[in-house]
């Protein structure tokens, strides 16, 4: 993993008028208009959601608000590889935070941050990904691993060619 911080291109926001052109500019677009951002972006930049504002003329409270109310909706940027970290009751029991411990120290991940500093992993908590039997679970860039520890979840995400 590299440790240099290479600056974040200034984001296009070509896409958002596009996006906004097709779904139209009334507040019942809005969740339409998001869930295009989050798919061209991964997340839900700032930048997007103000241009979303000015061109539909909803409020930023109403924005901020929809697309901090939906968990499919992220305000914070992702990885290049995504790691959904289950976080339902058989996963829970099995031991999800030791999982989800070991990832943030094996991977550096800053204090208060989901993203690595090189960008390459991002972190998240979700319920339950419908695969209890193999408890505990992750999902990696949509591909499933389960019957985890703390090794073999690294490996799984650092490793995947290496895990069943
Ligand atoms: S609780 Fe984790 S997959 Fe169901």
């Amino acid at each position: 993993m590299s440790a240099i911080l290479h600056p974040s291109p200034p984001l296009d926001l070509a896409f958002v008028d596009e996006a906004i052109a097709q779904e139209g500019r009334s507040p019942e677009s809005l969740i339409p208009i998001l869930q295009r951002l989050q798919n061209h972006y991964r997340y839900l930049p700032n930048e997007a959601l103000r241009r979303v504002c000015a061109l539909t003329g909803l409020t930023p409270a109403h924005v901020a608000g929809t697309a901090s109310f939906y968990a499919r909706f992220r305000r914070t940027p992702t990885g290049r590889h995504h790691v959904r970290v289950c976080h339902g009751t058989a996963c829970h029991v099995a031991g999800a935070q030791h999982i989800m411990d070991s990832l943030r120290r094996d991977l550096h991940l800053p204090p208060g941050s989901d993203l690595t500093p090189d960008a390459e992993f991002s972190i998240e908590e979700v319920a339950c990904l419908g695969c209890c039997s193999l408890a505990p679970v992750l999902m990696v860039d949509g591909r499933v691993a389960g019957r985890l520890n703390a090794a073999s979840a690294t490996l799984a995400i650092t490793q995947p060619a290496h895990h069943p």
